[in-house]
């Protein structure tokens, strides 16, 4: 096959002369508790994320996105908070947090923290206060409480399931021992919902934006964006919760085209005038801060209403996520999205990897590198490290070169695969224990990260200590081994980030290029800059008159070789 015809094809999305950061940035994901550790306890920390951020500007990232870092028990790894305006011990203090963001603005890097609206921690104040005031106080009222069904109130208000497995009602217990009103969690039942039809909870979460803007951040990664909001009367519903279709380990489903619906406590009307009110805060600060939704919505056309002009500025795109390693679903979805938020004068965004996921060095080295399984562990299906990391790179260098903001999930610059035989009783994931180990969980994709591959703990902490092992081959993905080497998966980020920065690519544009190769190969043209994508197991011939800028891997003989993304000059 060749791909010596290229002819130019639809015109997916034009250039982009705005100058916004957030428009074309590169956002780099900082997991806290697994990126580096000062304190020596095994677990990442504030000053250890300050001590590396040198490393991401080597990288060429433009901002980084904290995942929580707030005073939490630690349910469900910080996204159960406690106090919204306090960090936790585990990761420092909040001169640490200001220290942080003060030197990543020296260095030239922006910086996003996590907002966990949805739900608190049982540990918070309010949830301890609701608990102690009983039914029908002004306190309950900040939360779903309700009594229950039945004689004596002993099953759950709805048939509603946790995202986390198991129902998503757990009953009180009153202060004389007896059985009391229930609470909605949607995730663990040490995350209560909170009730946004409360003013006191608008009122209470537009002081907490303005708590973090004041010290300096540049925008939220809103925490399950598209769940704040429940339809009235709480109804059961008998579909099955999931973040979105195929997060289960199930097959998705058409996230294009697809219906959109996902129960009474998903994407319902007033989610967006939470938006709109955050967003007329964040409006009033100075330096273009930018708010980023989580919004596990389908189809692409309503995921678009979170980012219309007065609403959020991005959301992330898990349609390009969930669609797998197949030419024409990618072309399709990459496409739409552009459609879809070109439509709300929105960036479009991209992302492969994120701390909920298996890393896509790991989900392309399945069988099936479509199929999303809530982790993996011994005795699954283990995936092919080989064929995952050689699809993973071609799958990022085809990314970064869409125009847009691109989210890297740390560690994937390394070719990171998960953990895929961490022992069952290291994990923390409440998702392994809510599901009584049916679904493995989010463990995988959280293992600290390889910084020296000759040190103790591969340079994670100064102790060596790591809250979860690594696995024994990342010696060799270290940074330090991996730096200066050519070929490395590092230098291949590094060197994708620089010509995407020099060439626009940020702020380009898309015209598809069509060839005899394209149920097979994605071609397309953003600026002076053209990418060709072999998904497919057969080599294609290339474009005699090519040069070749960046290639994913070794290309011989004027052909690019089956799983492998080049980015080409052509005359
Ligand atoms: C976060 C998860 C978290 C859940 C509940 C998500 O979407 O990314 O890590 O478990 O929200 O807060």
């Amino acid at each position: 096959m060749t791909l010596a015809a290229l002819t130019p094809d639809l015109v997916a999305h034009r250039p982009d002369t705005r100058t916004e950061w957030w428009r074309h940035a590169v956002i780099y994901q900082v997991y806290p508790r697994s990126f580096a550790d000062a304190s020596g306890d095994g677990i990442g920390d504030l000053p250890g994320v300050t001590a590396r951020l040198d490393h991401l500007v080597e990288l060429g990232v433009d901002a980084v996105w904290l995942s929580p870092f707030y005073r939490s028990p630690q349910a469900d790894a910080g996204y159960d908070v406690a106090d919204y305006r306090d960090v936790d011990p585990l990761f420092g203090t909040l001169a640490d947090a200001d220290a942080l963001v003060a030197r990543a603005h020296e260095l030239g890097l922006r910086v996003i923290v996590d907002l966990v609206p949805n739900h608190t921690s049982d540990e918070h104040a309010w949830f301890q206060a609701a608990l102690a005031a009983g039914p029908g106080s002004p306190e309950r009222a900040r939360y779903h409480f309700r009594d229950g069904k039945g004689e004596h109130g002993e099953l759950p208000p709805n048939n509603w399931e946790s995202i986390f497995g198991g129902p998503a009602w757990t009953r009180t217990t009153d202060p004389d021992g007896t059985p009391g009103q229930w609470y909605l969690h949607l995730f663990d039942s040490k995350q209560p919902d909170l009730d946004w039809d409360n003013p006191e909870v608008h009122a209470e979460f537009a002081d907490v934006l303005r708590f973090w803007l004041d010290r300096g951040v540049d925008g939220f990664r809103v925490d399950v964006a598209h769940g704040m909001v429940k339809a009235p009367g709480l109804p059961d519903w008998d579909g099955h919760v999931a973040m979105i279709d195929g997060s289960d380990g199930s097959h998705a489903v058409d996230d294009v085209d697809g219906s959109g619906n996902h129960g009474p406590m998903f994407d319902q009307e007033g989610v967006h005038e939470i938006y709109r009110a955050w967003r007329r805060i964040l409006d009033t600060y100075d330096g273009d801060r930018a708010m980023v939704t989580e919004a596990w919505v389908e189809p692409l056309s309503r995921l678009a209403r979170y980012v219309r002009p007065d609403e959020a500025h991005q959301s992330f795109n898990f349609a390009f996520l969930a669609a797998g390693w197949h030419a024409p679903s990618l072309r399709r979805v990459i496409t739409a999205s552009y459609e879809a938020n070109d439509a709300v004068g929105a960036p479009t965004t991209w992302v492969l990897s994120n701390h909920d996921v298996v890393r896509h060095a790991s989900r392309m080295g399945l069988d099936d590198p479509t199929h999303r399984p809530n982790g993996i562990g011994h005795g699954d299906e283990q995936p092919d490290a080989g064929l995952g990391l050689q699809r993973a790179r071609a799958a990022s260098l085809l990314m970064l070169g869409l125009p847009g903001s691109a989210y890297v999930y740390q560690g994937e610059e390394l070719g990171l695969p998960d953990h895929t035989a961490l022992d069952d009783d290291l994990r923390e994931d409440p998702a392994f224990f809510r599901t009584g180990g049916a679904e493995r969980g989010r463990d995988g994709c959280r293992v600290p990260l390889p910084w020296e591959g000759d040190a103790p703990g591969l340079g994670f902490s100064p102790t060596g200590a790591t809250w979860l092992p690594q696995p024994a081959e990342w010696a060799d993905l270290a940074v330090d081994r991996q730096r200066g080497r050519e070929g490395s998966t590092y230098e291949l980020y590094r060197a994708a980030l620089r010509l995407r920065r020099d060439e626009n690519l940020g702020a380009g544009g898309l015209q598809w290029l069509d060839s005899p190769a394209r149920e097979h190969v994605l071609a397309f043209r953003n600026g002076g800059v053209v990418v060709l994508a072999n998904l497919d197991d057969v080599d294609v011939a290339l474009p005699l008159d090519a040069e070749v800028l960046l290639a994913s891997g070794p290309l011989a003989d004027g052909v690019l070789p089956a799983a492998t993304t080049a980015w080409l000059r052509l005359p």
